[in-house]
């Protein structure tokens, strides 16, 4: 019965010619994945989502698709169908062993396929059909035997393949990869078992690959031998964790290798001590957890590589370490991170003159090595996570090049005016994660050049005025802490050149940012406890300087007990060039209509944890460069406020975890930009008043609503836990459609039975309505009981006026004596035609027709006849004499039905036939003229024969 309706409903819709078209072709709502548009494209996360199959509605334009942890067990050809625009499909961790062939043909523009962690155990001749722009291959972790001769026929600029952890068991497997004119990269590490050995000698003796980065890492070989014509271009080799014998057949065969990665590997000494001397242009050598061979003296033959500029040992536990590292003077970097070290003995490195990087991360130290004071050259130094609680007046004194230095995570409790004097180009310096309960007179005066300091997590309780005076190239500063009980007004003062500051404020704030005119942004965090009082009133003061600031966030945490602590207007009066303002927990109910009147330029506002179940629309009316709002966790009951303004630049709405229920999607017209909706946890009701917000959410092709399959209804009961989108809102149509569908017939019945009427039967509808009106008439004549005026009404056409003057008149008013009406004679000029002839009618006790063609053809001669003819049956009155003019066939009467049913069954009197007769003819008209009103149809016999046949 529904479905019958509905299909009516259509039926007559598309009949109107008025059916819109529901069903888009493209629809924004993405079932099973999040779209996300960049500059670079859409691109698309469909990841974690247990998909079993490639979703359908992947849109045909997306540049990254994002497939990753799900339970993908093939790609079939129409998979990426049309897909002609992605550039990185990532396929990793599913569980796919089949690859239909041409599954890729139609993506020309991809650059990197992730297909790791699946379950491929061929390479087929035509898996990559199409794939002519693929850069990056990754199928590490599959279970890969057997690798198709042609497999890479089609993407010859492959530059990197990754196939560690596969099932291949001979080099030979691999050389479809290595023959790649482009190769830069191939690793295969790991169970890749070449159960026997990677040699040049198994290659085709033609082979030159361009290969410049092998990694064999983990690998398992009995042999590992290359020479220098099969791999001309190789300069990185990576053999960490490999347990083989490397054969070196020439002299030549490691020219060209420039890094080496020798971790863990399972290498004899005197193996690794031949490759170290085979090699003359070293730079990189990683020999990370080598202690073995450490101890006995690998570092010796290490240090005399000339060439070796970077040395990386991290890992490595044994107690010496530093203690072997004298003749690697020529360093430039040196990572001996995680090596256990507790102290560096004095002279460990203090030859290397020309060390730039040294990071010691991870260790043990208690101070600063003192070998540091010696290396002049050293540019960066971390030494983060160490045990160092101290740092003294000398420790970088010859550090004088030292631009970053990474002290995080230490003990550091107190900072003296001459730790960082002598460090005139400091630009980066960490300090977090420390002891520091107070900065004394640390950054008094320097370092002058510093740009970023980074002091948070440290137990400061006061920030003193004029704490960093002497940092007058500070652009980043961050003292955040918990700890924090006091900012002193001016603490900030002669940071001129500040542009981001991330700072801590008790539960009161009274400092001043006078100095920070460049500021650009500013996160303040506020921790509101029992103590809290409203903000003085003056405070605002300490914004009114800030010109240059774009970003302002404003984080509290804690109750407020009632108090508001808010940036009210007045506050933000300065921030011309505000672009970005967020405020969380802090002001206690929706802010003032006025707060940003001075702020034109915003883009972003976020509001968290805020009440905003009274929010003001007129907010917004001074911001329209608005993009995103973020109204989260702000009990918003409903989106109507959105309706009485206008937001055009809108592109992100975020109303997650509030309390809407039902929405009207006609908000949305006043958001015509927006792009992404997010609306998750909110309590939604499943019912006829969300039909139409699911209907937008489904069909609009320009909104997506983040995650939108996964909203759930909480209201009715019965629908609680359910899919907003699963609701059925075609049952609510029904009604509404149902209700159209019989308006609309109605009309369409009306309009078709008009016309038709109109069409065929024009003359019974004029008839019925002059019948209606003799009728009133005739009552009404009745009831006034006139007599007659005339003997005779005389009914002509003006054509035929020549006839009834000169002929009818003289015979019969004067031989025969008649009263007769004439219409041009005796009608009462000024009343309406109508009443006329129907007051002529009905004063005259007969009315002659005088029927020609022309008669028959005028609206007013048939009107005539038809009110006399109506007068005939009502009163039962014989009042009609026809007489024929002219031989009309019955044929010709049949438009004017009545008047052919009368000259069937009434008298008439022919001209034409009477001849020469014509005193026949005038005494069978004063015979007719004589009768009585009796209704009778005994005078056929006067007839003088039947008009026409
Ligand atoms: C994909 O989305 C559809 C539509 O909401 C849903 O029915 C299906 O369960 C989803 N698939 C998965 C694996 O989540
Ligand atoms: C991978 O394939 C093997 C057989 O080739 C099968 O036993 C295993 O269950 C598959 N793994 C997954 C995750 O599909
Ligand atoms: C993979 O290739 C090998 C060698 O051609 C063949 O023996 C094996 O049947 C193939 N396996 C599959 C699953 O196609
Ligand atoms: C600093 O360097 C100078 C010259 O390189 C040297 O003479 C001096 O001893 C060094 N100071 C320390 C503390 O090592
Ligand atoms: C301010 O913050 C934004 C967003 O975190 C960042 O992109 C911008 O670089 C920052 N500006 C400065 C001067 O630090």
């Amino acid at each position: 019965m529904a479905a019958d309706r509905g299909s009516a409903w259509h039926l007559l819709l598309s009949s109107l010619g008025l059916l819109v078209h529901l069903d888009a072709t493209f629809s924004y709502l993405l079932k099973n994945c999040t779209s996300d548009r960049s500059l670079a494209g859409e691109v698309l996360d469909c990841s974690g989502r247990g998909l079993v199959t490639v979703p359908d509605d992947i849109p045909a334009d997306a540049c990254s698709v994002n497939l990753m942890c799900n339970l993908l067990g093939q790609i079939n050809k129409k998979d990426f169908g049309k897909m002609s625009q992605l550039k990185i499909l990532c396929l990793t961790d599913n569980h796919i062993a089949h690859v239909d062939d041409g599954s890729f043909v139609h993506m020309v523009s991809l650059t990197n396929l992730y297909m790791g962690q699946n379950n491929l155990t061929n390479l087929t001749a035509n898996l990559l059909q199409g794939l002519s722009n693929l850069r990056l291959l990754d199928l590490r972790k599959n279970k890969i035997q057997f690798i198709h001769g042609s497999t890479f026929k089609f993407s010859s600029v492959l530059q990197t393949v990754l196939l560690d952890d596969n099932h291949l068991r001979q080099v030979a497997d691999i050389i479809p990869v290595l023959q790649l004119p482009l190769l830069h990269r191939i690793s295969v590490v790991c169970e890749n078992w070449f159960s026997s050995s990677f040699q040049s000698e198994d290659f085709p003796a033609n082979m030159s690959s361009s290969l410049k980065v092998l990694d064999m890492s983990s690998s398992n070989i009995d042999k590992f031998s290359i020479t220098r014509r099969a791999f001309p271009h190789l300069q990185t080799i990576d053999l960490s964790l490999a347990t083989l014998k490397w054969d070196i057949p020439d002299e030549t065969s490691l020219r060209n290798i420039i890094r080496l990665h020798l971790s863990h590997t399972k290498l004899s000494f005197k193996e690794i001590q031949k490759v170290l001397q085979s090699t003359d242009s070293l730079v990189h050598l990683r020999l990370n957890s080598m202690d073995r061979w450490i101890k006995r003296g690998l570092m010796v033959t290490a240090c005399r590589i000339p060439t070796l500029q970077v040395l990386e040992l991290y890992y490595n536990h044994g107690p010496n370490l530093s203690a072997q590292l004298a003749n690697c003077s020529h360093l430039r970097e040196l990572d001996l991170s995680d090596t256990h070290m507790m102290l560096m003995p004095k002279g460990s490195i203090q030859s290397m003159k020309l060390l730039q990087n040294l990071k010691l991360k991870a260790n043990f130290l208690k101070k600063v090595p003192d070998d540091i004071r010696s290396l002049s050259s050293l540019e960066i130094l971390s030494v983060d996570s160490n045990s160092i609680s101290e740092l003294g007046c000398e420790d970088f004194r010859n550090t004088t090049r030292l631009t970053e230095l990474y002290l995080s995570s230490n003990h550091i409790t107190n900072l003296n005016w001459c730790t960082f004097e002598s460090l005139t180009g400091l630009k980066i310096l960490d300090l977090s994660l420390n002891q520091l309960w107070e900065l004394g007179d640390v950054f008094q005066t320097g370092p002058q050049k510093l740009e970023f300091l980074y002091l948070n997590d440290n137990p400061l309780a006061i920030l003193e005025k004029r704490s960093f005076k002497g940092l007058k190239c500070l652009k980043y500063l961050d003292v955040v802490t918990k700890t924090i009980s006091r900012v002193t007004q001016r603490a900030f003062d002669g940071l001129n050149n500040l542009r981001a500051l991330r700072v801590s404020f008790p539960c009161y704030f009274d400092s001043d940012f006078r100095h920070l005119q460049r500021l650009e942004n500013l996160t303040l965090y506020f921790s509101v406890d029992g103590s809290f009082q409203s903000p003085p009133t003056n405070h605002h003061r300490a914004f009114f300087h800030l010109n240059s600031l774009k970003m302002f966030t404003f984080i509290c945490s804690g109750f407020h007990h009632g108090m508001p602590f808010d940036v009210p207007m007045e506050q933000l009066q300065a921030m011309r060039h505000l672009e970005d303002f967020t405020a969380e927990n802090a002001y206690i109910s929706a802010p003032d209509p006025s707060t940003f009147q001075a702020n034109p330029r915003l883009k972003r506002l976020t509001f968290g944890k805020t009440d905003l179940s009274d929010l003001d629309p007129e907010l917004f009316r001074p911001i329209p460069d608005l993009q995103v709002l973020d109204l989260s966790n702000s009990q918003i009951k409903s989106l109507d406020f959105l309706k009485l303004v206008e937001l055009p630049a809108l592109t992100h709405l975020t109303l997650s975890n509030n309390e809407i229920t039902v929405i009207n999607e006609t908000v949305f017209q006043s958001l015509p930009a927006l792009v992404y909706l997010k609306l998750d946890n909110n309590p939604f009701t499943c019912d006829c008043s969300n039909a139409g917000f699911i209907q937008w959410v489904k069909n609009n092709n320009q909104t997506q609503v983040v995650n939108g399959y996964q909203l759930t209804c909480s209201f009715p009961v019965a629908e609680q836990g359910n899919r907003l989108l699963n609701f059925d809102i075609q049952s609510c149509w029904m009604d509404l459609s149902f209700l159209c569908f019989l308006c609309s017939t109605g009309l369409v019945t009306l309009t078709l039975l008009t016309s038709f009427i109109f069409h065929f039967l024009r003359w019974q509808l004029v008839y019925t309505f002059y019948l209606l009106l003799a009728f009133l008439y005739d009552s009404r004549k009745k009831k006034k009981g006139t007599a007659h005026l005339y003997d005779a009404f005389v009914s002509y056409n003006v054509h035929d006026e020549a006839w009834v003057y000169h002929e009818m008149l003289p015979v019969l008013e004067g031989e025969q004596g008649w009263r007769l009406c004439l219409h041009h004679r005796d009608f009462q000029p000024g009343r309406p035609i109508m009443e006329n002839i129907t007051d002529a009618i009905y004063g005259s006790r007969k009315t002659i027709c005088v029927i020609s063609r022309r008669y028959l053809q005028s609206e007013w001669c048939s009107r005539e006849i038809q009110v006399a003819s109506f007068r005939l049956f009502d009163e039962q009155k014989d009042v009609l004499v026809l007489l024929f003019l002219e031989d009309i066939p019955a044929r010709q009467l049949s438009p004017f039905h009545r008047m052919r049913k009368l000259v069937k069954r009434r008298t008439y009197l022919s001209w034409p036939q009477a001849g020469r007769h014509h005193g026949v003819f005038w005494q069978n008209v004063r015979r007719a003229l004589e009768t009585g009103d009796a209704a009778a149809d005994d005078r056929a016999e006067l007839l003088t024969g039947p008009a026409g046949r």
